[in-house]
């Protein structure tokens, strides 16, 4: 698992070289991202600002901590001709009753979560009208692939926590504004009264910029077209014109549980491999960091997090193209730990644990790393305002739920551990 590019060094590394928040955010801004938010957007956050006034009730008996398991969900906005991925956010939430020793709570609650920008998806994208063809099913209007809205009612996992997946969000809020992080809002409720409640972004972008060189300048369905004419000259294949097509029906995808053709390469293997030797041209046209091209754009600040102020980027986590298109590992299985970089500072920690990623491990008191820290890629403190909001609510600061008083009734007497007590 180890496809660190730098590992335990860049810990090491010399803190005048790297460079700093702003000017990561100023070289940001240069290749075409908005972390200066438009007008627009700095409405909202002001708005959302004076809402995160209303901090939570400190006496209260539960605390509940959000999380969505990828730090960002692509998927495509238009179904007519090719699906690279659905309509697919799903969405955590760990329930905690506060005690002098909390309680990680599975059962006796209701967990309700609603996305109040996005009440409706229908009007958006097309994905309804393909899914039949695409997945086999009909799907009720904003009902998602695994049967769950855009509002209802959360699941224990079995993992210690309660969870909604496959929530059908898009980019897209009611008013038609475009918002690639819209908050959900998570709600705990027992015998019926709410006793906690908590924001937490479902983020997700279309940005996919392909078209940046297949059919540049032209309409998304030229762009499509242009994808599917290449691959059927390249690969024997019959796919334009021929409705809808769903690529991990032939390359294996473990994001969607397809185990495609047999002697196909993966979805992410042939992306990567094949695009690994094209990706030159983008730095000519002055964009800096490749894996924008597709994930998912260079507008979309898909890795928002504190890495990001400091001036770690993708590669240094992932390795490049070919390295990610490296036969030997497992797409969406052999994934960055926090663990390969950190342990060199704090030795004392557990991270992940064992055969885990960090978006399925626990650590002190069985709580989910991504509760305290933030999904991948947007762990605290973030850039965007609506990742930090949830820590804001409930602990007055950004940046990982460090406040013992969050879960702890009184102050404990002993000190923290990071790992999990089991
Ligand atoms: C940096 C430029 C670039 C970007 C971005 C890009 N492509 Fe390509 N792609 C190419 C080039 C160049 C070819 C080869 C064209 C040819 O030789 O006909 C290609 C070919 C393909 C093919 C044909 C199969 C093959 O042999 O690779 C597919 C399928 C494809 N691209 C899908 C995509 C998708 C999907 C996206 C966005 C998620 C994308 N590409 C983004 C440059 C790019
Ligand atoms: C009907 C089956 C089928 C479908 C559907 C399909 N592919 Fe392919 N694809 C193939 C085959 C076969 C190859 C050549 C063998 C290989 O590379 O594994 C291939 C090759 C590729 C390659 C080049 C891989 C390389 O290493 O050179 C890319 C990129 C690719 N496909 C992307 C896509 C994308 C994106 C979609 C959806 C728009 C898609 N494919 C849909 C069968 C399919
Ligand atoms: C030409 C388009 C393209 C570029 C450029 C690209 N990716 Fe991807 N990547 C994809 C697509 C499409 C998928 C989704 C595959 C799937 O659904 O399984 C993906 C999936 C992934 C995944 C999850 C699956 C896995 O293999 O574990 C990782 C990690 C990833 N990309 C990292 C990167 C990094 C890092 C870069 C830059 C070095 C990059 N990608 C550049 C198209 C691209
Ligand atoms: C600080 C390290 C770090 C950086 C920087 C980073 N990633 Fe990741 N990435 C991770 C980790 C850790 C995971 C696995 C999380 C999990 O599944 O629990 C991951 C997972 C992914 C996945 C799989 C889906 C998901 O969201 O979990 C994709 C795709 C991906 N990264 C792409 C990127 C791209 C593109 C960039 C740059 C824009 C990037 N990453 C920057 C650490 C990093
Ligand atoms: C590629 C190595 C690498 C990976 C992987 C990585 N980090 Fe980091 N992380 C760093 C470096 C380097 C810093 C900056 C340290 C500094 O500025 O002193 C950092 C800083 C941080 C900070 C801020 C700490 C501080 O003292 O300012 C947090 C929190 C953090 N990382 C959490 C995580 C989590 C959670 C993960 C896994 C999802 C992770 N990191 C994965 C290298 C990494
Ligand atoms: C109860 C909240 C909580 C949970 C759960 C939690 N952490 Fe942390 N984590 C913290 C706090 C607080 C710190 C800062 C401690 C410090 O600076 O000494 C931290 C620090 C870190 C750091 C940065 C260490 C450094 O070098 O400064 C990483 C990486 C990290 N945690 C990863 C994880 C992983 C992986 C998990 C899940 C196995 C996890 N955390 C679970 C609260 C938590
Ligand atoms: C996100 C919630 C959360 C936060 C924040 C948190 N804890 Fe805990 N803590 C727990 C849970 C849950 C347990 C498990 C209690 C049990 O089952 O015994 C626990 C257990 C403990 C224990 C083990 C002894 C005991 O009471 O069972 C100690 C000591 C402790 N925490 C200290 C701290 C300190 C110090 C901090 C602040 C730096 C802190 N905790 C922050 C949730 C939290």
């Amino acid at each position: 698992m180890s496809l660190i590019g730098v590992s335990g060094t860049a810990l090491g590394a010399d803190p005048a070289s790297e460079p700093t928040g702003k000017q990561a955010a100023e070289a940001y801004r240069q290749i075409g991202g908005f972390l200066q938010p438009p007008p627009r957007r700095q409405q909202q956050q002001q708005q959302q600002q004076q809402q995160q006034q209303q901090l939570q009730p400190v006496n209260s008996s539960y605390v509940v901590l959000g999380f969505n398991d990828l730090g960002m969900h692509c998927m495509n906005q238009d179904f007519s001709q090719l699906c690279i991925l659905p309509p697919y956010n799903s969405l955590h939430a760990q329930v905690i009753r506060r005690g002098r020793e909390p309680r990680v709570v599975s059962s006796g609650v209701t967990v309700r979560y609603r996305i109040p920008s996005n009440t409706t998806s229908v009007t958006k994208t097309n994905f309804w009208q393909f899914a039949p063809q695409l997945f086999g099913v009909n799907l009720l209007p904003d009902v998602g692939l695994a049967g769950n809205g855009l509002e209802g009612v959360m699941t224990p996992t079995g993992d210690n926590d309660w969870a909604a997946i496959g929530i059908p969000v898009t980019p897209i809020d009611d008013n038609g504004f475009l918002n690639p992080y819209p908050l959900a809002k998570i709600q705990v409720e027992s015998q019926g009264v709410a006793v906690a409640t908590t924001r937490a972004v479902v983020p997700v972008s279309w940005e996919i910029s392909c078209n940046l060189c297949h059919a540049p300048g032209a309409t998304n369905a030229m762009v499509d077209a242009d994808i599917l004419q290449r691959h059927d000259q390249k690969h024997g294949t019959q796919l334009l014109g021929s409705g809808s097509v769903l690529c991990a029906s032939c390359h294996a995808d473990p994001a969607l549980g397809t185990v495609g053709v047999p002697g196909v390469s993966s979805l992410s293997h042939a992306m990567h491999g094949s695009h690994a030797d094209r990706v030159q041209p983008l730095a000519d046209m002055g964009y800096v960091n490749a894996c924008y091209a597709c994930h998912p754009g260079f507008k979309t600040n898909c890795q928002r997090d504190v890495h990001f102020a400091k001036g770690i980027y993708c590669t240094q986590c992932h390795g490049d193209m070919a390295a990610v298109a490296n036969p030997a590992r497992t797409p969406w299985i052999d994934e960055p730990t926090c663990g390969s970089c950190h342990a060199a500072r704090q030795h004392e920690f557990d991270f992940e644990e064992p055969g885990k990623l960090f978006k399925e491990s626990r650590g002190h008191g069985n709580v989910h790393c991504a509760a305290c820290h933030g999904s991948p890629h947007a762990v605290g403190p973030a850039l965007t305002v609506e990742d930090n909001i949830q820590a804001i609510e409930h602990q007055g600061y950004a940046g990982v739920i460090s406040k013992c008083t969050v879960c702890h009734t009184s102050m404990p007497n002993e000190t923290f551990e990071h790992k999990r007590d089991d």
